[in-house]
């Protein structure tokens, strides 16, 4: 009897052309699977290409809520941005992927998983270590590393064997979209000082094209979690998705960076992120507005080691369990509502409200109704500066 293997299929000419390929030149018997985080395929369409490559079962996975909810979340609260920009959709996707495959292996008694990440990217180390930290008995395979398949090997290919190819526009550029983020590679972007061209976007509008006239929106947060946009209650991957067509429309969230990638590679990464940007400017104001100094301070050190080991792969890991006990003892203040201007690609935060929010008008108000003591102050600006004074003192010695 064959082995058999469980491919992360996305429904493009490489996984399809794996589909295949696993079948025939390692003989196994392929289970394709795609997992929905966001991206709007249609699922018989999907399927149907699957079996016409060779695979015989077809998994659908609906996980854009799951995607939202236990993913995209953390990650908010937790303010990840990779290299103080990047909101990290791709990177959230993997290991959720990763876990979803895993869940068909054991379903179907597969022996190993495979997955059409190349061997220069980030991807299969997202893949592979989320993959031995949740099953480390399942073989993975990775085709696409291992033959080093380019675009137009891939179309031969497909042409040779009769595998249907989707038949959209072919896109200069390599594309990964969920619902966190978009992210546009290759082609004339591989030159760092070119100008991206429009048609790298697809979410956000430069700014020729950006709404005319600024537009307010107000997102409510109960315990950390985004539930209300202008007054309306929405899902998770529902809320997402409408902050990031109203973000999109005014141009937020573009980001141009050149990125480190674990593999030793610096490249350059257009990235669209509507919704990411928004919620993390707005979340970051209001737990701000509920947290004491130290732990805002304390906070920025916990978000940039989140992000570094998200986009690491290591989202099963102990570091991030504890990371996110951190995280979650801040939510439970993080209630109120955020008031921001989006206008021609940025987005500004106008006003924040809270039950929780540890400001006191008494204490800063500059008019009649003052409560705070003024005189207090001298006591503490005697005790800051003695060892000032003291250093100065020596240092005259010391001349
Ligand atoms: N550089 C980004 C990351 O590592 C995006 C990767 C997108 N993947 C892709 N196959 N185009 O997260």
């Amino acid at each position: 009897m064959k082995e058999k293997i469980v491919l992360a299929y996305s429904g493009g000419l490489d996984t399809s052309v794996l589909v295949h390929l696993l079948t025939h030149k390692h003989g196994y018997e392929v289970i394709a699977c795609h997992i929905d985080v966001g991206e709007a395929k249609d699922a018989e369409a999907l399927t149907a290409r699957a079996k016409s490559a060779g695979a015989i079962p077809c998994e659908f996975v609906h996980a854009r809520e799951e995607f939202a909810e236990a993913f995209c979340f953390p990650a908010l609260q937790a303010h990840a941005l990779y290299q103080g920009v990047y909101p990290l959709s791709a990177a959230l996707s993997r290991p959720l992927i990763a876990k979803h495959l895993v869940e068909v292996a054991r379903k179907h008694g597969a022996t190993a998983v495979a997955h059409g990440a190349t061997g220069k990217g980030n991807d299969q180390v997202r893949f592979e270590l989320a993959i031995k930290a949740l099953a480390p008995d399942l073989r993975v395979v990775a085709p696409q590393r291992e033959h080093n398949l380019n675009r137009d090997a891939c179309l031969a290919y497909a042409a040779e064997h009769g595998i249907e190819v989707a038949a959209t526009r072919r896109s200069p550029y390599s594309i990964d979209e969920n619902l966190w983020g978009r992210s546009i590679e290759g082609g004339v972007l591989e030159d760092p000082a070119h100008e991206p061209p429009e048609d790298a976007f697809a979410w956000t509008k430069g700014f020729g094209e950006a709404a005319p006239e600024p537009e307010r929106l107000h997102l409510r947060f109960e315990k950390g979690r985004p539930t209300h946009v202008n007054g309306e209650a929405l899902s998770p991957a529902a809320l997402i998705a409408r902050v990031s067509e109203i973000a999109g429309r005014h141009g937020v969230g573009r980001i141009d960076l050149m990125e480190d990638r674990v593999v030793g590679i610096k490249s350059r990464e257009l990235y669209e992120a509507p919704a990411a940007v928004v919620l993390i400017a707005a979340h970051k104001d209001l737990e701000r507005f509920t947290s004491l100094r130290q732990t805002s301070e304390f906070k920025e050190i916990v978000s940039q080691r989140y992000a570094n080991l998200i986009y690491d792969g290591l989202w099963f890991s102990q570091l991030r369990d504890a990371l996110e006990a951190f995280n979650q003892e801040l939510q439970q203040r993080v209630t109120g509502e955020v008031t921001l201007k989006l206008f021609q690609g940025t987005v500004r935060v106008v006003g924040r409200s809270s039950p929780f929010g540890l400001y006191d008008h008494a204490l800063s108000t500059y008019d009649e109704r003052d409560a705070f003591d003024h005189r207090a102050a001298a006591g503490l600006i005697e005790l800051q500066s003695l060892p000032l004074q003291l250093f100065a003192k020596l240092s005259k010695e010391v001349e």
